[in-house]
């Protein structure tokens, strides 16, 4: 897989009431799709307001019948509509237009904007009527939104149900004849696609149909040393060192002292004998994939990085000029490995009980790339030692990130 860099652009606007968890939607959106290789980003219409006029705007503000604020947010909803076209003219293959957009006036003016710029609009719609998942989002996010910094917390409660009141009134759903639309009803319970057609909009609906709002950790971690570590060679399928066998027996005792046997802890493996080796003390039911492989190095399997350099000096200069877009000879790429575990990250998304993958260096690199959100090219340079749990936890606003070393006592 090459790097996604030509192609349609797209226009992708969400569509809801406040505190329906669009922008931890656009979030994840930008960052899978920026994972993927797809220049992407978000433009917040709320963070352009509260640069243009400071934050802090009491409920009020957003009351449709207060003529000179309704002007004032128009003219900030079309600056950051103009920003993202802006982009997409530009470098920006994708632009996540994170609004209300709650009218079908305003959605007709986006479509006729997106139109005449000739971009593809997706519209994508978040619905909550599940009282206790509001209640969530607005403990969760809007409490510690700027616009109520320092506001007690009950006035701070009270103040949004009135903003989201103001727009309740004015609120119209998607309708067939508005386009390419998702609509996500209750946290994904129930999912409705309306002319939804192509490739990434198809993709952009597929993960976010399996996507969850949680906070459940994933726990994930390298092989035990195996021995082709242990000579510095690349690739293959060798065994455990003595150092990787005592690393799985450390990681089983570690998993027994962290998960009661009541948790269903969920193993997953490369298929690999490095990794399902390092499984086995735990003595669970393991599930084995193929997309969770060490990047494949074709001719260069079973070499050293220094037999590479003598013998293939091209290759060795190539890979270390960009190692991102480098595809080892009859091998892979770390685009290539980001292109096929996406099937995984997706099962990983959808799961509700913990996970632990044991896999390979360069596939926990992109996994990790994944779930912080960092940028593509940071991925193969990622430090990812042996004999180290990582311990992975979403939260609205990024995901923390927790390493616990269980280092071998014997000698290699
Ligand atoms: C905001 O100003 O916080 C959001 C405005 C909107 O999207 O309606």
């Amino acid at each position: 897989m090459d790097r996604p860099r030509r192609g349609r652009k797209h226009l992708i606007a969400m569509v809801g009431l406040p505190a329906r968890g669009k922008t931890f939607t656009a979030r994840k959106l930008v960052g899978y799709l920026s994972w993927l290789g797809y220049p992407t980003q978000a433009f917040n219409v709320g963070e352009h307001r509260r640069v243009t006029h400071g934050p802090g705007q009491s409920h009020q503000y957003f009351d449709p019948a207060n003529r000179e604020a309704a002007k004032q947010r128009a003219g900030i909803a079309e600056e950051a509509l103009d920003e993202a076209c802006r982009w997409l003219r530009g470098a920006g293959r994708i632009a996540v237009y994170d609004a209300t957009n709650s009218t079908r006036e305003r959605r007709q003016s986006i479509a006729e904007r997106v139109e005449a710029e000739d971009f593809e609009l997706l519209f994508i719609e978040i619905v909550n009527d599940d009282p206790a998942i509001i209640e969530a989002n607005l403990r969760e996010t809007k409490l510690r939104s700027p616009d109520y910094e320092g506001v007690p917390e009950a006035q701070a409660l009270a103040d949004f149900r009135k903003r989201i009141a103001h727009y309740e009134n004015a609120y119209q759903t998607l309708e067939e004849d508005e386009g390419a639309w998702v609509r996500l009803r209750n946290r994904g319970a129930q999912v409705v696609i309306n002319r939804v057609y192509g490739y990434i909009v198809g993709r952009v609906v597929f993960f976010l149909s399996n996507l969850q709002v949680s906070n459940r950790p994933v726990w994930l971690t390298r092989h035990g040393q195996s021995v082709y570590n242990l000579h510095g060679r690349i690739g293959g399928d060798a065994s455990l060192s003595a150092q990787g066998a005592e690393y799985a027996l450390s990681l089983a005792a570690h998993v027994r002292e962290v998960f009661s046997p009541e948790a269903h802890l969920d193993v997953w493996t490369s298929t690999l004998r490095r990794t399902v080796l390092t499984a086995e003390p735990l003595g669970l039911q393991t599930g084995s994939w193929r997309a969770l492989d060490e990047i494949h190095a074709g001719v260069c399997e079973g070499m050293t990085y220094e037999e590479v350099e003598r013998s293939m000096p091209g290759e060795f200069e190539a890979r270390r000029r960009d190692k991102l877009e480098y595809r080892y000879p009859r091998g892979e790429s770390y685009l290539d490995v980001i292109n096929r575990i996406d099937r995984v990250l997706i099962e990983l998304e959808r799961y509700r009980t913990p996970v632990l993958v044991v896999t390979h260096r360069a596939v926990l690199r992109a996994m990790v790339a994944y779930f912080k959100q960092l940028p593509i090219e940071e991925t193969p340079h990622l430090e990812m030692p042996l004999h180290t749990i990582i311990k992975l936890t979403p939260t609205a606003y990024g995901c923390l990130e927790e390493r616990v070393p269980l280092p071998p006592r014997v000698e290699g």
